[in-house]
């Protein structure tokens, strides 16, 4: 006779944060309790719902579930602790104190993961618990898993893509109406896209902590969001996007992080960038996201998908909840921080990529030659010149060949300070152009 199994247990699971994308975890685990239940293996039963107002009702959330008592909600030991309040303090001392209580943390937190992820990541190991954050980057999409398990066995050489749904939806709508950064803004802050204080998003520090993120996991290396250089896209201005337009051209905001030759460093920058209306990443509009990854035996992999919202982002953090869910019932634990390579963070001026500078020169003899002469004395390559006369003016639009940041920054800086060039109009970085 075979003796039955026991009963599987329940596992508890506690939300911290009921906003836009917790109250969405909490409609999930309730609509899909015994789809979840079957496929961890044990039901999963919601113990508290942690928020600023427990007094205000939220759709969706039981109001005995809710809680203005957040330190007692995260160290009550539950099975899994969710984190989706967003910001550095209070969250980091409540996933202390819930990885200290015994419970295993899912978060979707990419400001904390990037400024102080060493902090959680010890603190993961120290407790024997899992720490899982798929929702931190790129929203919906599975990447962060694929990056850690799916592609460990391979050489990651470079991670680029949109992964902020904003800036994105912004770029777009600039490139599809002509409008004017200000005003797109505004719609998009309608629509509610973009936050009141839009400044994470538009000035590239979401899309940095994303990068981060992306460059620790793909490089086996800690980056923080301190290491990323970034621009944002509030100086990009409805000339840019028409002078992209007319070369063929799309401005992105992109997160790009790379090994360098000599595989001892990484340059992780974010920056509006144009993109040949040709590549894949053009055809990526509105508030979706998508990121390449390249690697030595693999090639090129691309992920395509929704990057915020409520519901996408929520969808990346059930996934989560049923993985460390399922490694509580086995009395197992996913793979921790993998820092091994050590490698340098280097600066962006060891970047390695193609320019479109933009010049308003004097239309006299010789001027062409001498702006070619600054490139040439920095060692910048020169592509393909246009020059369109207008009075005693040019227009000149330069494409380089792939040469140093600190290279094309050096001619820049020569280039302003040259008594025949009037203005420097416009200077942005190249990607995705064949053989870059
Ligand atoms: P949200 O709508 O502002 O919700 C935040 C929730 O946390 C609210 O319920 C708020 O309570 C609660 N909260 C915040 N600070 C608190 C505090 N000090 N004490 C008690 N409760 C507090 O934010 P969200 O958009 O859901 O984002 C949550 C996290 O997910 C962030 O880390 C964000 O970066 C990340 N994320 C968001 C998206 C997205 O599309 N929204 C996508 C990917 C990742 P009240 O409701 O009472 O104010
Ligand atoms: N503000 C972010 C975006 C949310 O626009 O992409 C998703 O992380």
């Amino acid at each position: 006779m075979t003796t039955p199994h026991p009963a599987p247990r329940e596992l508890t699971v506690a939300l911290l944060g009921g906003g836009t994308v917790g109250s969405q975890v909490a409609r999930l685990l309730h609509e899909s309790a015994d789809d979840l239940a079957a496929r961890v293996g044990a039901p999963l039963r919601l113990v508290g719902v942690g928020v600023r107002d427990a007094a205000r009702p939220r759709d969706g959330i039981p109001a005995d579930l809710l809680t203005d008592d957040l330190e007692a909600l995260a160290a009550r030991g539950a099975d899994v602790v969710v984190e989706v309040l967003g910001g550095i303090e209070p969250a980091r001392s409540l996933i202390l104190a819930a990885m200290a209580a015994g419970s295993s943390v899912v978060t979707a937190n990419k400001a904390l993961l990037a400024e102080d992820g060493a902090t959680l990541f010890a603190a993961a190991e120290e407790h024997g618990v899992d720490l899982y954050y798929e929702a931190s980057v790129a929203g919906a999409i599975p990447l962060l898993r694929p990056l850690r398990d799916s592609l460990a066995g391979d050489k990651v050489r470079r991670v680029l893509g949109i992964v902020n749904g904003t800036t994105n939806f912004i770029l777009s709508a600039m490139d599809e109406q002509g409008a004017d950064y200000a005003d797109v803004l505004a719609e998009a802050q309608a629509l509610g896209y973009a936050e009141a204080d839009p400044t994470a998003d538009v000035e590239g520090y979401d899309a940095a902590a994303k990068a981060a993120i992306l460059a620790s996991l793909a490089f086996h290396t800690r980056v923080t969001g301190d290491d990323v250089h970034r621009e944002g896209i509030s100086t990009v201005s409805a000339q840019d996007v028409a002078a992209a337009r007319d070369m063929g051209f799309v401005i992105k905001l992109l997160a790009v992080a790379e090994l360098s030759d000599d595989e001892k460093g990484v340059v992780v920058r974010v920056h509006p960038t144009m993109v040949p209306r040709t590549h894949p990443l053009a055809g990526v509009r509105g508030a979706f996201n998508a990121v390449f990854v390249e690697a030595d035996a693999a090639g090129q992999v691309m992920f395509y998908g929704r990057g915020a919202g409520g519901a996408p982002t929520a969808s990346a953090v059930l996934g989560d909840i049923v993985a460390v869910s399922r490694h509580r019932l086995s009395g197992s634990l996913g793979p921790g921080e993998s820092t091994y390579a050590h490698l340098d963070a280097l600066p962006v001026g060891d970047a390695v990529t193609r320019y479109y500078v933009n010049l308003e020169v004097a239309d006299k003899p010789g001027v062409l030659a001498a702006v070619a002469q600054c490139f040439a004395d920095h060692g910048v390559s020169i592509q393909t010149v246009r020059q369109d006369g207008h009075g005693d003016e040019a227009r000149l639009v330069v494409r380089t060949h792939r040469a140093h940041d600190s290279a094309l920054a050096a001619t820049i800086e020569q280039l302003r300070s040259h008594d025949a060039v009037r203005s420097v109009v416009g200077v942005m970085r190249v990607e995705g152009e064949e053989g870059s």
